[in-house]
């Protein structure tokens, strides 16, 4: 076990293969911050408001988690909050070039953090943010792929909603 990790990201919403990347993550590290990002520019679904709640209600009671938003630099939130090892999940190879490119940007902004990298189970490998909130926007069911709270709002966010544009 291994000092505090952030595990940043937009999650708008959070799904399962988040929080299955979270579980992993608990076995190699004491504590996880998760860093919600500020994102207005990509308009989200929900608001940072919104996402920090549902992630809060999800691991409520669970010390060894804690919830921030963040704007700006990863880095600069990573050192501020002493948490020196950046958390990121792979799905497939698809997400490999993204992501190499981000850690290297990161390591060259401050070489002092390093980048971990966890695959979620293979149940989940298919699955994103964006997806969920497409297959909810047309009525879809989103059983063992969000938590239930994550469902629940993503109906009301979208129900009645058909002019919403999912990004
Ligand atoms: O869930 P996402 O949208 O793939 O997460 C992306 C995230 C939040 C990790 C990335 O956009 C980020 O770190 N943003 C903060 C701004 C920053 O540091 N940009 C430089 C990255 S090289």
């Amino acid at each position: 076990m291994k000092g505090r990790a952030v595990y940043p990201g937009s999650f708008d919403p959070i799904t399962n293969g988040h929080v299955d990347i979270i579980e992993r993550g608990l076995k190699i590290f004491n504590e996880i911050v998760i860093a919600v990002l500020e994102n207005p520019k990509k308009r989200p679904l929900f608001a940072t408001k919104e996402r920090v709640e549902m992630i809060e209600k999800i691991f409520a009671g669970q010390d060894n988690i804690k919830i921030q938003s963040f704007h700006g630099l990863l880095v600069q939130f990573a050192k501020k909050i002493n948490a020196p090892i950046v958390i990121r999940g792979l799905r497939a190879i698809s997400d490999f070039e993204y992501e190499f490119q981000m850690t290297l940007m990161n390591r060259k902004m401050d070489p002092d953090v390093e980048t971990f990298f966890m695959m979620p189970s293979v149940k989940y490998s298919f699955l994103s943010s964006k997806l969920v909130k497409e297959v909810s926007l047309l009525g879809g069911c989103l059983k063992d792929l969000v938590p239930p709270e994550v469902e629940e709002n993503l109906k009301k966010k979208l129900q009645n909603n058909s002019n919403i544009t999912i990004q």
